[in-house]
C-alpha cells in the first residue's frame, strides 16, 4: 500500500512509472456479475453465518468439478479468503510453517493468531511450498527451539513466484504432514489462472483429505478483489466438522456472514455458467501471455527467474548481476526496490516484504498492471488473440526491456 502511494505521488509529478508492484488482477468487471450485484442489492437480511445453502451448494459444485468431492455442509463463505485464512489460524492450535518467500499477509496473520511462523525456503523449481528435504529438518529445529509447528500453509499456484508445485512435491509434503500430524491449509485462490489448461494440478485435499482446508475466492479469477468474496472447504469427518464449527464461531463474532448482495454474485459465479468459463479461460490466457513476455525481457536483461505457470506474478533474482548492482549502490532487496523506483521508474515489491532473505536481490513483479490504464484498454487486452501487439501492452513491455537493461548493464 505504501509503495502504491509512492507510485501515485511520482505519477502525479508527471513521471512515467512502470507499476509492477500491486497484486491485483486489474481486469474489468464481467457485465453479468454487475447485474447479479444489482439484483442482490435488495437483500438486506443477515442470513446464515456460513452462507445461504444455494451459495454453499454452488461452491461445493465448483470443488466437485475440480476433482474434490464436496457437499454444501463442508463450505463456509466469507468476506474474502483472507478472513477465512485467519479464522482457521485462530482456531487451530500450534505454530505455522510458511514457504519462504510467500504472500506478505501470511506472517502478520500468524502473528495476530499468536503463532510463530517457521519459514522454510522454497525449492529451486517452484514456489508456494517448502522444499520437502528442508521441511523435516526445519520441523525438528523448530521443536528443539520450543515451537509447536502444526500447520503447513501452501499456495497453489503461488504468489509471489507465479509457479505451481508439481504433484510429486505435493505427494512428498503430504507424506511428511501425515507423519508429523500437521494440518494443511491449501490456498488455491489462483487455481483457475493456470496458464495452460493441461497443467497437472494436485490439491493436498486429494491426498490428506481429513486434515486439509482449501481456501479460494473470486478476487483473482474474476478480478473481484474489492467485492470481498471468499470460501473455505473443510474436511469431512469429526475433526473437520469441529474445525468448521469453530471457524463459523469466529465468523459469527467477527463478520456475521458474507454480505447478502455478494451471495447473489457468488451463487452465480461459483456455478460457472458457460460465459463465466469463457471469461476465466480468456483471463488465464491473457495472464499467461503477458507474464511470459515480461519473463523473457527480465531474463534477457540478466535475471534468473522461474518460468511462470499461473496467476500474474514473477519472482526474478538479480544475483547474476550482483557485481554491476553493487556499483550502483544496490546491495539487498530493499535498496534494489528503492533504486528501481527512484532511478529507473519501475515499481516492484522487494523480497524482504515476502519473508525472503533480505540480502538477496529478489523481488516480485505483478504483470497484470500492464493490461491498461482504462477499462477500454483492459477489455481490449482480454479480448485480444495476441495482447502483446496492442500498443499499450507493447509500450509497457518495451519500457521494462529498456529499464532493466539499463539497470543491469
Ligand atoms: C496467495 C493469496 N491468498 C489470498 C489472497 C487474498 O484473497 P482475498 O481477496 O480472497 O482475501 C491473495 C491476494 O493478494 C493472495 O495473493
Amino acid at each position: 500500500m505504501a509503495l502504491d502511494h509512492r507510485v501515485a505521488e511520482r505519477q502525479a509529478a508527471g513521471e512515467s512509472i512502470v507499476h509492477l508492484g500491486f497484486g491485483e488482477a486489474r481486469l474489468p468487471v464481467f457485465g453479468q456479475l454487475a447485474d447479479r450485484l444489482a439484483v442482490g442489492a435488495r437483500r438486506n437480511r443477515y442470513g446464515p453465518v456460513s452462507g445461504d445453502v444455494a451459495v454453499r451448494e454452488a461452491v461445493a459444485g465448483y470443488f466437485v468439478r475440480r476433482g474434490l468431492p464436496t457437499s454444501a455442509e463442508q463450505i463456509i463463505t466469507g468476506p474474502g479468503s483472507k478472513a477465512l485464512l485467519i479464522g482457521v489460524q485462530l482456531v487451530l492450535s500450534g505454530d505455522v510453517v510458511l514457504p519462504s518467500p510467500c504472500w506478505n499477509t501470511y506472517a502478520p496473520q500468524a502473528a495476530l493468531a499468536g503463532k510463530t511462523a517457521v519459514r522454510v525456503p522454497i525449492p529451486a523449481i517452484c514456489g508456494g511450498v517448502p522444499e520437502p528435504d528442508l521441511l523435516d529438518e526445519s520441523l525438528r529445529h523448530a521443536r528443539r527451539a520450543g515451537h509447536e509447528p502444526r500447520i503447513l500453509l501452501l499456495t497453489l499456484p503461488d504468489n509471489p513466484t507465479g509457479t505451481l508445485a508439481p504433484p510429486a512435491v505435493i505427494r512428498q509434503l503430504c507424506e511428511i504432514a501425515d507423519r508429523e500430524g500437521l494440518w494443511i491449509i491449501s490456498d488455491e485462490i489462483y487455481r483457475d489462472l493456470l496458464h495452460e489448461p493441461t497443467t497437472e494440478f494436485l490439491s493436498p485435499a486429494e491426498l490428506l483429505p481429513e486434515r486439509t482446508v482449501v481456501t479460494t475466492g473470486l478476487s483473482k479469477n474474476l478480478a473481484l478483489g474489492g467485492w470481498r468474496i471468499g470460501a473455505a472447504r473443510f474436511p469431512t469427518g469429526a475433526e473437520g466438522a469441529r474445525l468448521r464449527g469453530d471457524v463459523a464461531s469466529v465468523a459469527s463474532e467477527v463478520w456475521s456472514a458474507l454480505a447478502q448482495p455478494m451471495q447473489e454474485v457468488a451463487a452465480y459465479a461459483f456455478a460457472e455458467p458457460p460465459e463465466i468459463r469463457e471469461y476465466l479461460a480468456a483471463a488465464a490466457r491473457l495472464h499467461g501471455a503477458v507474464a511470459r513476455a515480461v519473463h523473457r525481457e527480465i531474463v534477457d536483461a540478466g535475471a534468473a527467474c522461474r518460468p511462470p505457470a499461473g496467476g500474474f506474478y514473477l519472482y526474478p533474482d538479480l544475483a547474476p548481476r550482483q557485481a554491476t548492482l553493487v556499483e550502483r549502490g544496490v546491495t539487498d532487496s530493499a535498496s534494489l526496490q528503492h533504486e528501481l523506483l527512484e532511478t529507473y521508474g519501475v515499481a516492484v515489491l522487494g523480497g524482504h516484504h515476502q519473508g525472503d532473505d533480505p540480502a538477496a536481490l529478489r523481488f516480485r513483479v505483478a504483470t497484470s498492471l500492464l493490461y491498461g490504464d482504462t477499462d477500454e484498454e483492459r477489455e481490449a487486452a482480454l479480448a485480444a488473440t495476441d495482447p502483446l501487439i496492442l500498443p499499450h501492452v507493447r509500450g509497457g513491455l518495451d519500457r521494462i526491456k529498456e529499464r532493466f537493461a539499463r539497470l543491469c548493464n
